[in-house]
């Protein structure tokens, strides 16, 4: 957890600025780099048995002692591990979202961010200067399966912390029978809206290598009569027709706002008079909270690096809803993730 100001800091540091509060910035990527290695070392899962001391945790993690030693003093300033007398325990933060007994584990999301941090991020300079992706995302996870598989985990990871408060909010019209999953991937979100509308068939449409995780998640969930797979290109190909409502969850800000207006178009002609869409994702400028507008932002500046994508405003994206004809526009927001629903029907 980034660190919070107290009082005293935060006149120093932000008020009266007698300190240079920019040291604090140097370490913002090291401290996600000491928490991967905290992952790496399996402290939290070693710390989740019971409390340890120092040499104690070393031992059983096959560690040096001062190398421990200094790592959880940094651990405890970010809120990862508690000192009590001389040893060393989870927080609730932990315990809650950083071990294999955590209902939601963000253990794969620093796993999976790591060659994001060491191969990505780097080039956010010439991103920058060249107005797009200096790497490509989708063809460097072609080449490197690993990072492909941490990807895909790491998504599923974040749909099961959205997908209670989005199935409860999205409300299909009663005669609503087909959906197209635009960019479905894993197929969590279709698999939950079947398990609401047992009468609901959906398509997933994505490209190939999200197949075999998706068919994987379809037939553990035994939904295979209810969803089926079509792999394809929804930029440059056909999506079909006969589908009611549409969904692209995590999808727009993957493409620039052309891209968008012609795929929103696309979606359009297909659907039949009363068709809906559904987008859900980030939404830029919500004001929501502190920790929503910096993660959107965050999110936005990673998109446009690796896809030449961004997060965009309700207001951008309800232009390209009423320019491609569709019409009671409508956004809800999604707890205080930054992630809004918004409706449209042609
Ligand atoms: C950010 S993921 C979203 C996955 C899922 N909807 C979710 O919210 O977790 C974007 C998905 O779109 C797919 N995708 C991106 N561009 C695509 C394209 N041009 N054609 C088909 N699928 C595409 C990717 O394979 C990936 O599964």
């Amino acid at each position: 957890m980034p660190i919070s100001l107290n009082p005293l800091e935060n006149l120093l540091l932000m008020k009266t600025n007698i300190v240079p509060a920019p040291i604090l910035d140097f370490f913002g990527s090291a401290s996600f780099y000491s928490i991967n290695a905290a992952v790496k070392l399996g402290i939290f899962e070693t710390l989740d048995q019971k409390p340890l001391t120092v040499d104690e945790l070393a031992d059983q993690v096959h560690a040096s002692e001062t190398g421990i030693e200094v790592l959880l003093d940094v651990l405890e300033s970010l809120g990862y591990v508690k000192k009590k007398k001389n040893t060393y325990c989870n927080t609730r933060m932990t315990q809650k979202w950083m071990t294999a007994a955590s209902t939601i584990n963000m253990n794969i999301g620093f796993e999976y961010y790591y060659p994001v941090m060491k191969e990505l991020w780097p080039h956010l300079y010439e991103s920058i200067l060249k107005g797009g992706p200096y790497i490509e995302f989708y063809q460097w996870l072609g080449e490197s399966p690993e990072t492909a598989s941490l990807y895909q985990k790491f998504m599923m990871t974040l749909a099961a912390l959205f997908i209670p408060d989005l199935v409860k909010k999205l409300k299909l019209a009663k005669n609503c029978r087909n959906l197209i999953d635009i960019g479905g991937g894993h197929a969590l979100y279709s698999i939950a809206l079947c398990k609401k509308y047992r009468d609901l068939q959906v398509t997933i449409y994505d490209s190939p290598y999200a197949k075999p995780i998706a068919l994987k998640n379809i037939n553990n969930a035994q939904v295979e009569k209810q969803i089926r797979f079509v792999q394809g290109d929804y930029v440059i190909d056909d999506i079909g027709t006969g589908y009611d409502a549409a969904l692209l969850c995590n999808v727009i800000h993957e493409h620039t706002p052309e891209e968008n207006l012609q795929l929103l178009n696309k979606i359009f002609q297909s659907l039949p008079d009363n068709g809906c869409i559904i987008v859900v994702d980030n939404i830029q400028n919500i004001n929501i909270s502190k920790a929503a507008d910096f993660l959107t932002g965050m999110f936005s500046l990673l998109y446009f690096l690796s896809l030449g994508g961004r997060n965009y405003s309700f207001g951008e994206i309800s232009e390209w809803f009423k320019d491609s004809g569709y019409k009671k526009v409508k956004k809800t927001a999604l707890g205080l993730s930054g992630l809004s629903l918004i409706t449209g029907y042609k």
